[in-house]
């Protein structure tokens, strides 16, 4: 379990899922994540989701819990590993909008950097945010990630196509900024 000043990092649960499924079919959450077409997840998959994640090597999902009230509000994690390269890639989602704009994304994101280059010891983290997410890429700035690359028109969303940002942050920059 690792903890921020709002949430605590901690191991998925069986009991979280269907709050998950509920969370990932909210069709504003939704516009953020996931670049294929925004359908419905049914409870099964998410349920097969969870069984294949403690099997799965080197994928890291965690859950976010508040720590006030510790309910679960979202999960983030490593979705890719390169050892090889040593570039972890990452993504999160807060599904309870009620905690939307009020920095526990941004804590989760930063719990879970520090995880990843004090306890994996990883050159880079990346991740990839479309541009009309304004919030999130001013949550990973917050965060010490600066924006990379613009992949142009990579997200057909709401009738337009959209460009998506990659933003990255180094192990050196991590600790220069002091530790967190
Ligand atoms: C993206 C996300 C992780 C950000 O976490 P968060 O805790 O909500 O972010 P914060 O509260 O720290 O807000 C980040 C910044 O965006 C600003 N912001 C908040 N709502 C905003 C909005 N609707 N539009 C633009 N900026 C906004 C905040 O003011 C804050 O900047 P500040 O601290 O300088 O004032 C979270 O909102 C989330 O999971 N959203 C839904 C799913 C998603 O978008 N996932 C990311 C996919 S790449």
């Amino acid at each position: 379990m690792y903890t921020g000043e709002k949430v605590r990092l901690r191991a998925y649960k069986r009991e979280d899922i269907t709050l998950a499924q509920q969370y990932l079919n909210d069709a504003e959450t939704k516009k953020f994540l996931m670049p294929g077409i925004p359908y419905l997840i049914t409870l099964e998959e998410e349920n097969k989701w969870f069984e294949s994640i403690s099997s799965f090597k080197d994928t890291y999902n965690f859950a976010v819990e508040t720590l006030e009230e510790s309910k679960y509000i979202g999960g983030c994690g490593v979705n890719n590993l390169d050892w090889k390269n040593s570039v972890a890639t990452v993504g999160i989602f807060i599904g309870d909008k009620e905690y939307w704009g009020k920095g526990y994304g941004t804590d989760a994101m930063n719990i879970l950097v520090k995880f990843i280059f004090e306890q994996m010891n990883i050159n880079k983290i990346k991740l990839f945010v479309y541009s009309f997410n304004e919030r999130a890429v001013k949550s990973y700035e917050k965060c010490g990630f600066k924006r990379e690359g613009v992949l142009r028109q990579e997200i057909f969303r709401d009738g337009k196509y959209n460009d998506e940002y990659v933003m990255g942050i180094l192990k050196d920059e991590y600790f220069q900024q002091n530790c967190k």
